[in-house]
């Protein structure tokens, strides 16, 4: 079961740490600051996992149960790795029987039982290399990415739906009968023609928001359940309404 961290530290570093002002900008402190006095960074690190996003997949599986029972999973914007971790640990994957494939444009560190590829996902040979690397079906799409931020807020949201979108067709297009997606969207930002085609697809469709997952931000997750199979789309979805945790 996935504790929260919040309230408590149990990686034995002081919370409300303060950075001393001087070389570091103003905003830049700030971000330290925020950082290394988070809860979930430092369990992160007392846990071993990469990044902090890690809690965000355990506390929505530990309420959706989209982890087990999963086979083989693909892991869309993987970098620094947290998800690939717990993708690897669920499906016992091995580096001489790997079920986990992976993507980032980023460099990302080895993780045993992992393919990982080093490339866009928007490049279009990026699908088949993808396919080719899991070598089999998938029953867990899962896409954290992230568009590299401009400065200017509506470019960056309108770049992550871009790639929540294209990650929604290629998990249709891959995924295993009865299998799942999920990506990181926003509030309120994802196209309804995009829930209306994952509607047709999958048998239930929901946002979610993990408490890992900043309050101030508006960062939520799309969640795809059950996926109906490439030849049942169409079929009534149970669940239509979204729901918000
Ligand atoms: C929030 S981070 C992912 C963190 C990851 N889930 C973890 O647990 O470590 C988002 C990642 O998406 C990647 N990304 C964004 N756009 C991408 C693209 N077009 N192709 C591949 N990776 C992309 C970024 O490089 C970044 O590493």
């Amino acid at each position: 079961m996935t504790k929260s961290p919040i309230g408590g530290n149990r990686s034995g570093r002081k919370l409300g740490q303060k950075i001393k002002k001087g070389k570091l900008k103003a905003s830049s402190r700030r971000w330290l600051e925020r950082h290394i006095n988070d809860p979930y960074v430092q369990r992160a690190q007392l846990e071993g996992y990469r990044a902090r996003a890690a809690f965000k997949l355990l506390e929505i599986d530990e309420k959706h149960k989209i982890l087990s029972g999963a086979r083989r999973i693909i892991d869309l914007g993987a970098a620094p790795g947290s998800w690939s971790q717990i993708a690897a640990k669920v499906t016992n994957s091995t580096d001489a029987d790997p079920r986990v494939a992976a993507i980032d444009f980023l460099e990302m560190d080895p993780i045993p039982g992992v393919r990982f590829l080093q490339m866009d996902f928007l490049d279009p040979q990026a699908p088949e290399k993808l396919k080719e690397a899991i070598g089999g079906t998938p029953d867990l799409v899962l896409s954290d990415m992230a568009a590299p931020t401009t400065g200017h807020r509506q470019t960056d949201h309108l770049r992550t739906m871009h790639l929540c979108e294209v990650a929604a067709h290629f998990a249709v297009d891959v995924l295993a009968e009865g299998g799942h997606f999920l990506a990181k969207t926003f509030q309120g930002g994802t196209e309804r023609d995009l829930l209306n085609m994952l509607k047709q697809n999958f048998r239930q469709v929901i946002h979610v928001k993990p408490a890992s997952s900043r309050a101030e931000s508006v960062e939520m997750f799309l969640l795809a359940k059950g996926f109906k199979g490439r030849q049942k789309a169409g079929t009534e979805t149970e669940t239509e309404e979204e729901a918000a945790e």
